[in-house]
C-alpha cells in the first residue's frame, strides 16, 4: 500500500512527503533547502516551529519546535524555520598577516563592499590560484570592539595546499574572494542565558567572536569561555582572555592538554573536565577537535543545554555534516 502523502509548507515554499517520512529529508527531496548540518539532532541547525499539524519524534526543548533532521511527517504541516543572510560573493584583498603561533597566522582581509553575518557563522575563502577553504571570522585580539575588518585565524597544515602558502605566495595585497555567511551555530541577539564557550586551537576564532558580540550587546552576560590548546606553543589566546580578566560576568578557563599539571593561569587536561555544571538554562557552543566537539555536545545535551556546534569546512559542501566538515578541516591545508 503506498504511503499517504501530506503537503508541507515553510514559509512561501512546500513540499510533498510520505507518512512517516523524516521533514529534513522531504524537503531537500521536493527540493527545498532546508537548513541542516549535524542530521542527528544535535546541532539545532534545523530546528522548526510547528505553526500546525502533527510530527512524530525529533521534539525540541521549547514547546512546538521540532528538529527536521529527526521529526517524522504524520499530516499536512506548516512549519516556520529562523531566517539566514543570503550567502554571497564578494572580493576582497589581504590587507595583513600575522603570526600568532608558530603554525598559526592572522589573515586580516579588506572587502569590496560589506555583507551581513552574524557571529559564529563561516565563510569560504579563495586566495587567487589557490582552492576555497572554510575558516570562521573573527575580531581583534586586541579589543572587543567591531573595528569592521574581517579576520581568520589560519592553522598552517604542513603539506597543505593554501594554508602552508600564507605568508609565502599568499601575502599581502593577495586578491581573495570571499564567500558566506554559513552555519547555524550563531549568537541569537537579545537573549540572556549564560553562554558557554567552547574552543580549542583555532576553534578559539568563532568563539571570540561570540563573546565579543555578546558583551558588546550586553556588558553584564554571563559568559564561561574555555580556551583549549593542545601545546603551549599554539595557545596564542592569552591577549584575548586578558581583555575579559576582572569582569565578574565573564569566567575564563585557560587549558592546555600537554601541561603536566595546573599552573596558576592555566589548567593542565582535557578541556571538557574544565565544562561548568551545564542545565537547561545554558546555551553551549563549542568549536575546534571534532572529539572535543562531539564530547562537549552529549554533555550538553544529556544537560538540557541548547547547543550549538561550529561547522568548518574544507572541501565539502555546506550540506554536509559538521562533523565531517570538521574533520576536512582539521586535515585541510
Ligand atoms: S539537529 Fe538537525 S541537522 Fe543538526
Amino acid at each position: 500500500m503506498m504511503a499517504k502523502l501530506h503537503n508541507v509548507r515553510i514559509g512561501e515554499e512546500s513540499f510533498s512527503a510520505r507518512s512517516g517520512q523524516v521533514v529534513l529529508d522531504a524537503a531537500l527531496l521536493g527540493g527545498v533547502d532546508l537548513p541542516h548540518d549535524c542530521r542527528a539532532g544535535r546541532c539545532g541547525a534545523c530546528v522548526a516551529r510547528v505553526k500546525q499539524g502533527i510530527t512524530l519524534g525529533g521534539e525540541g526543548r521549547e514547546p512546538g519546535m521540532i528538529h527536521a533532521c529527526q521529526a517524522r511527517v504524520f499530516s499536512d504541516l506548516s512549519l516556520e524555520v529562523e531566517a539566514l543572510p543570503p550567502v554571497v560573493r564578494v572580493k576582497g584583498s589581504v590587507t595583513a598577516l600575522a603570526d600568532l603561533a608558530e603554525d598559526i597566522v592572522e589573515v586580516t582581509i579588506a572587502l569590496e563592499r560589506p555583507f551581513v553575518m552574524y557571529p559564529g557563522q563561516y565563510c569560504k575563502l579563495a586566495f587567487r590560484g589557490h582552492p576555497a577553504r572554510a575558516f570562521s571570522p573573527t575580531g581583534s585580539l586586541l579589543s572587543l570592539a567591531d573595528d569592521g575588518h574581517i579576520r581568520f585565524h589560519i592553522k598552517q597544515v604542513r603539506g597543505g595546499r593554501v594554508t602552508p602558502r600564507i605568508g609565502e605566495t599568499i601575502r599581502q595585497r593577495h586578491s581573495v574572494v570571499v564567500e558566506g555567511p554559513y552555519g547555524h551555530a550563531f549568537l541569537r541577539p537579545g537573549l540572556k542565558k549564560r553562554l558557554v564557550l567552547v574552543g580549542s586551537g583555532t576553534g578559539f576564532a568563532p568563539v571570540w567572536s561570540l563573546a565579543t558580540a555578546a558583551l558588546r550587546d550586553d556588558p553584564a552576560r554571563r559568559i564561561v569561555l574555555i580556551a583549549a590548546s593542545r601545546k603551549i606553543a599554539g595557545f596564542y589566546m592569552a591577549p584575548a582572555l586578558e581583555l575579559l580578566a576582572g569582569r565578574s560576568n565573564v569566567q575564563i578557563v585557560a587549558t592546555i592538554e600537554e601541561l603536566i599539571r595546573d599552573h596558576r593561569l592555566v589548567s593542565a587536561g582535557d578541556p571538557l573536565d574544565h565544562l561548568p555544571a551545564l542545565t537547561g538554562e545554558d546555551i553551549v557552543h563549542a568549536c575546534g577537535a571534532p572529539a572535543l566537539v562531539n564530547a562537549v555536545a552529549d554533555v550538553a545535551c544529556a544537560a538540557g543545554a541548547q547547543f550549538h556546534a561550529d561547522a568548518f569546512e574544507a572541501n565539502a559542501p555546506p550540506s554536509q555534516g559538521w562533523l565531517d566538515r570538521a574533520r576536512g578541516w582539521l586535515k585541510a591545508g
